[in-house]
């Protein structure tokens, strides 16, 4: 394995290596892993297309570098530790040699079930090992795996399964989070009500729920299992054939299947993983994330398996049975590197330090956050009562378009400044622009955040839709990657998120688009248009605002508010639900039909004598309604 940055100054010498000869720098990287064929070219790329190709010529399989190669070195090295959702249950321990023969074993179940190197498998589980399993296998047959976050409901994994007709769904009888039991096998029944294209249903038994097995379409996972045959050669891939595709919400209701590759994506998590967390030999590293989510594909599967760690998996939330639940963890599995979201870390301090204090924490040595902006209160919270103000926080900035974390301290090794995400990654040259696209030079400065030349890890394209891709990511501003967030930069070049400045909402650290809720609301009988902005929510950094004109005025305000939330439920999941809505007349619109959401926004967050110029307004007075009956 390649030595980590160890310094300031190496990190400022890499960098500018870096940006100067990028392919040489990149080359130099993709050295460390194991190829069929090396490449031919390290970069091609063509912005206004877009088109970006990292080591084209180059063949290999992901999982080769994930598993095989690490055989012989830490064959018996625990890859997988796995926590179940009730403390009671065994933890489970899954070395890379047991990794692999599961890998190969279900790679075989796959191919015995018709799959195909290309074919899209969609996969609905539960955070156990068998989610890793399967998203390896697929990867080591060429099989392009979708992960849906179990959380969604029928009709969101219906429309994802459809988007990319995928031929296998892969689920489980049920999953346990919390106190509670998801029905994944009947949502995955309900959705395959209206998909067409799925020819087999693998199911893993896990909650042991009672379950209806349509013959002929349904198989169990144990049953295939046995069957199987343990060897399985690897697919090799070229380096540009897609990995996976993994949807994220965009500002329209149709959700976007973004589309990463196998050699950049392989590179550069790697790279990432082990800089920014200073991995070393030996580290338990935990990763709170949900394997549903970019986070969970880079921070808890690839980047660390790539590297040899050992990974840990939870199955349940934070709360579950108490709020001591991951500091439990912590303590008992002697976890190292500690990696979760500013939701999670707001949302335990407000339960407060008798939840912690009966944990030994000092295994920790460095903690992470991801996702959403942490506010200081809780960086500091997080550094001193989690830290034990022994612990540098990474605070990592990056999208599910990005593949991999983009601009972040290295732990330990670059300044950190509580609430940026300060410095970019060597390879990632970001820049601020005005609202016509100006590169906006010089410290201090504030604008929207664009990407400027393309990394290893950066999304191909949308799934089925180039143009989409290109219209949200490479139209916005000529010749940069727009990422949909605005940023500031201090006097020394450190940059600060400050949140989206686009129609994508993200709550809790998920990135939800305003669009998709807006239209599961509006399939209510009652209502006549939605508009959903985010407000300030102490927990959840955004909390969802619906502003709802019914056709008639409700009798009853509140059922009306559950039976909206429940088709938001039933439509997006329950994560999507809103906190507050409001019924109102009318939505204050400019003369052209755009709603302002600005001036919603405001209301929203309590500031509604703090306007601006509302006499572009189509009719102003409705903004004085909405004043008056804010929630
Ligand atoms: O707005 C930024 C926010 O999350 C968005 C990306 O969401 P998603 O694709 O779901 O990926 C989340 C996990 C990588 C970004 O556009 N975001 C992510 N990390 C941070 C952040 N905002 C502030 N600080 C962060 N560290």
């Amino acid at each position: 394995m390649e030595k980590n940055i160890t310094s300031f100054e190496e990190y400022k010498t890499e960098y500018a290596k870096s940006i100067n000869a990028p392919e040489q720098f990149w080359e130099g990287k993709a050295n460390n892993f194991t190829w069929q064929k090396k490449w031919d070219t390290v970069l091609q790329w063509d912005f206004t297309k877009p088109e970006v190709k990292w080591f084209e010529g180059g063949k290999l399989n992901i999982t080769e570098n994930c598993l095989d190669r690490h055989l012989e070195q830490r064959g018996n090295q625990t890859a997988i530790k796995w926590i179940a959702n009730n403390p009671n249950e065994q933890s489970r321990r899954l070395s890379y040699k047991k990794l692999h023969t599961e890998v190969c074993k279900f790679a075989n179940v796959l191919k015995n079930n018709g799959v195909k190197k290309g074919d899209r498998i969609c996969l609905y589980m539960p955070m156990v090992p068998e989610l890793v399993i399967a998203v390896l296998a697929c990867a080591r047959i060429g099989a392009v795996h979708s992960v849906v976050f179990a959380g969604f409901s029928a009709k969101a994994l219906a429309d994802r399964i459809n988007d990319a007709t995928c031929n296998i769904l892969i689920t489980a009888d049920g999953g346990f989070r919390g106190a509670k039991i998801t029905a994944l096998k009947d949502i995955s029944d309900e959705a395959m009500k209206n998909t067409s294209s799925i020819e087999k249903c693998i199911v893993l038994e896990r909650t042991k729920s009672k379950i209806v097995m349509q013959k002929g379409r349904d198989v169990w996972w144990h049953n295939e299992m046995q069957k199987a045959s343990a060897g399985c050669a690897i697919e090799i891939m070229d380096s540009e054939d897609p990995l996976f595709i993994l949807y994220t919400s965009g500002s329209t209701g149709k959700p976007k299947g973004i589309q990463h590759s196998t050699a950049g994506y392989m590179v550069y998590t790697e790279y990432s993983f082990r800089n920014v967390f200073q991995y070393t030999e030996g580290d338990v590293y935990w990763c709170t994330a949900d394997i549903g989510w970019i986070t969970g594909h880079s921070y808890i599967v690839y980047g660390p398996l790539l590297s040899g760690a050992t990974t840990l998996i939870f199955e349940g939330i934070p709360t579950y049975p108490d709020a001591g639940r991951f500091w439990q963890i912590v303590e008992e599995n002697k976890v190292n590197i500690f990696y979760t979201a500013p939701t999670a870390i707001r949302a335990l301090e407000a339960k407060g330090m008798e939840f912690v204090n009966p944990y030994d924490l000092s295994s920790l040595k460095i903690l992470g956050t991801v996702g959403e902006p942490i506010n200081e209160d809780a960086w500091h919270w997080y550094g001193s009562e989690i830290g034990k103000d022994n612990c540098p926080i990474v605070d990592t900035w990056w999208q599910t378009e990005t593949g991999g974390i983009m601009i972040s301290n290295l732990a330990g090794v670059t300044p950190s400044k509580p609430t940026f995400a300060t410095l970019p990654l060597p390879g990632i040259q970001p820049c601020l622009v005005d609202e016509k696209g100006n590169e906006i030079l010089g410290n201090s400065v504030e604008g929207r955040l664009c990407i400027k030349y393309p990394w290893p890890s950066i999304a191909r394209t949308i799934y089925g839709n180039h143009k989409r891709f290109k219209d949200t990511y490479f139209s916005v501003f000529a010749n940069k990657y727009f990422t949909g967030d605005g940023a500031l930069h201090d006097e020394n070049g450190m940059y600060r998120i400050t949140g989206r400045v686009d129609d994508v909402l993200i709550v809790s650290g998920h990135n939800l688009g305003t669009a998709e809720i807006e239209s599961a609301m509006d399939q209510h009988k009652n209502v006549c248009e939605t508009a959903i902005v985010g407000y300030p929510h102490p927990i959840k950094g955004n909390g969802i605002y619906a502003y709802v004109i019914c056709h008639n005025t409700p009798e009853n305000s509140d059922s009306l508010r559950k039976e909206i939330n429940d088709l938001v439920t039933k439509q997006v999941g329950a994560i999507a639900k809103a906190d507050k809505i409001q019924f109102v007349n009318g939505l204050p619109k400019t003369r052209s039909g755009k709603i302002m959401r600005r001036i919603l926004r405001k209301i929203a967050a309590g500031e509604s004598d703090n306007l601006g110029d509302i006499s572009t307004l189509l009719d102003p007075t409705v903004v004085e309604e909405i004043k008056i009956t804010a929630q």
